[in-house]
């Protein structure tokens, strides 16, 4: 076999390599230092991370696949985040995982990586790694979960806890009810099963090109998802021997092919910050602008939660991802190549749709034009997004009065008020909220309405944040607002009362006051200082250094790519 990566460790008859094969034998074949190819497998199993708890399974067949192809598998835990119970928010911690894991992948004696992920942020900051330290490297999705039940309805995790509470809060279910519900929303293994950002991300790595094609949806109890994991196994050995690096077949084609299928899928608004991330450790010029020249005009061929009806077993079982890219074929890059060597486009032929009520054929789209809106305006000079597949038609043209939340904390203590002046058409605005300002950018665009307009029966209303939104969240929520309040953004000089004014087609967010009165005014206090300035730790390094939401939000040092080689050695 040729000359490993790890032979740097393992070669020799010297003292150095002596130490490190002793000690890593422990029962491994005495050939394990000859030239086989070793392989981490980058696990994010953890019990705190629920959604991801049965990646120790999945490791095992990825390791049978390993061993049989003549590799050494090496489980390699790396930090996981369980996005329903991390504080302040798993966004926080997403690029010190990447870079936690980008420097275990350096710093050990590996020759290439399987990536097994889940929830939310766990495939993102696995690829911002594997794209910085360009080793040979595939993920593995753990797929989503099997639908739940409650009262004879099926229950999209997330999207249905939100339609639950707001029933609550409006009178609709008693407390008994929704409590009740609790023991259905999670029905087994794996992660959330609506479109969410897990489900999403999953699809956009296979759009990239860096799973095995057709593998990314599988539900986490399908037995299919072992025998893809198994799979993957043998194939990191093949890639490893044919050097074939994310740099080697990440391009923007694989960028734009996962744009498509962001819109064709109806996708999670956070893929743009994840996307945006990985292109940046790539060193790939890929804007946010470049979602809506791309994306934009894409339709949507899914009829899933949280835009529509059905979860992911539906959409496994109506034909799957294939079948999704399959209607916009004519839109993907047809150079854009996979893990396999192969292009992406080369899966498609096989691909057919079963049920017609879960993936839609092109020709009848869910929504014609789908994709994420990018707006700009005087509001948002370096853009905000917003999902019109997740928002109400009316309110795609709206102009409105702002109702102004300074904090979390101030939305949560004065939204139910009675006395808060507010109405259906009032714009409410979140602010505080971004990468610096929160910090972390958590999912809280899509913050609740005020109840006694839930009691009214009002059932959405403008948004506008420079926070993120959950990927199973809806409503017409203007989100991630650049620059932030806490950056000296114009979100931080609104007042309450002033007219905003969306305008989805024309791409416009606009504070509409005269700029004489704009120039008057200082931000806001509490707003522009974030929530608390943080004195030591990963806070302190991520408020120093975290980019806006229009680059990814990573660290500015952390973009570009660092390679594999460490040229020290200790002993
Ligand atoms: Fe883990 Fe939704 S909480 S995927």
């Amino acid at each position: 076999m040729a000359e490993q990566r790890s032979s740097e460790w393992y070669a020799g008859t010297d003292r150095n390599s002596y130490i490190h094969r002793a000690w890593m034998r422990r029962g491994l074949p005495e050939d394990a230092f000859d030239g086989r190819p070793h392989i981490a497998i980058a696990n994010t199993a953890s019990d705190l991370t629920p959604c991801n708890a049965h990646l120790n399974e999945v490791m095992e067949s990825v390791k049978a696949g390993i061993y049989e192809a003549g590799g050494i598998p090496l489980n390699l835990p790396v930090v996981s985040l369980g996005e329903t119970l991390v504080r302040p928010t798993a966004m926080l911690w997403r690029n010190m995982a990447a870079m936690a894991t980008e420097e275990m992948l350096r710093a050990n004696p590996i020759d290439g990586v399987v990536l097994l992920g889940g929830c939310d942020k766990t495939i993102p900051s696995l690829l911002m790694a594997a794209a910085s330290v360009d080793l040979p490297a595939i993920v593995v999705p753990g797929g989503p979960m099997k639908t739940g039940y409650f009262q004879g309805a099926a229950l999209g995790c997330g999207t249905d806890v939100w339609r639950l509470s707001e029933e609550m809060r409006a009178g609709k279910l008693t407390e008994k009810q929704f409590l009740r519900s609790e023991a259905s929303m999670i029905s087994g293994k794996g992660h959330c099963n609506t479109m969410g950002t897990a489900s999403t991300m999953a699809l956009v790595a296979e759009a990239l090109g860096t799973t095995i094609p057709g593998l990314a949806g599988t539900p986490a109890a399908d037995a299919r998802l072992l025998e893809s994991s198994h799979e993957t196994g043998r194939l990191i050995v093949e890639l490893v021997a044919q050097d074939r690096r994310p740099s080697t077949f990440l391009t923007r084609g694989s960028f734009q092919n996962a744009i498509v299928a962001l819109a064709a899928i109806g996708g999670s608004t956070n893929a743009v910050v994840h996307l945006l991330a990985i292109a940046g450790r790539l060193g790939i010029d890929l804007t946010l602008d470049d979602f809506d020249a791309i994306g934009s005009g894409v339709p949507l061929l899914v009829n899933l939660q949280p835009a529509g009806r059905f979860l992911m077993d539906d959409f496994q079982r109506a034909g799957g991802f294939l079948a999704v890219l399959k209607e916009v074929r004519d839109l993907l890059d047809p150079t854009a190549l996979t893990v396999t060597g192969k292009p992406l486009v080369d899966y498609l032929d096989d691909a057919q749709i079963w049920d017609h009520e879960v993936i839609t054929l092109r020709a009848t789209p869910m929504i014609p034009d789908a994709g994420i809106a990018v707006l700009r305006g005087n509001l948002a000079p370096g853009g905000a997004l917003i999902k019109p597949a997740a928002a109400s038609p009316e309110l795609l043209y709206h102009r409105g009065r702002a109702v102004v939340f300074d904090t979390i904390e101030d939305m949560h203590a004065r939204i139910d008020d009675p006395d808060l002046e507010v109405d259906a058409d009032s714009v409410l605005v979140l602010r505080g909220c971004g990468p610096k300002g929160y910090p972390g950018m958590p999912e809280v665009a899509n913050m609740p309405l005020p109840k006694k307009l839930l009691e009214q029966g009002v059932r959405d209303m403008v948004r506008i944040c420079d926070g993120r939104m959950s990927g199973t969240a809806y409503g017409t929520v203007v989100l991630h607002v650049t620059p932030e309040a806490a950056a000296g953004g114009a979100l931080g000089i609104v007042e309450n009362g002033d007219w905003i004014i969306l305008d989805v087609e024309k791409r416009r967010l606009t504070l509409d006051v005269e700029q004489e009165e704009l120039n008057k005014r200082s931000p806001n206090k509490a707003t522009t200082d974030g929530f608390a300035k943080p004195t030591r730790g990963w806070e302190k390094l991520y408020v120093e250094h975290v980019m806006g939401a229009d680059t990814g939000a990573d660290l500015d040092f952390l973009q570009g790519s660092s390679g594999s080689t460490v040229s020290r050695e200790s002993h």
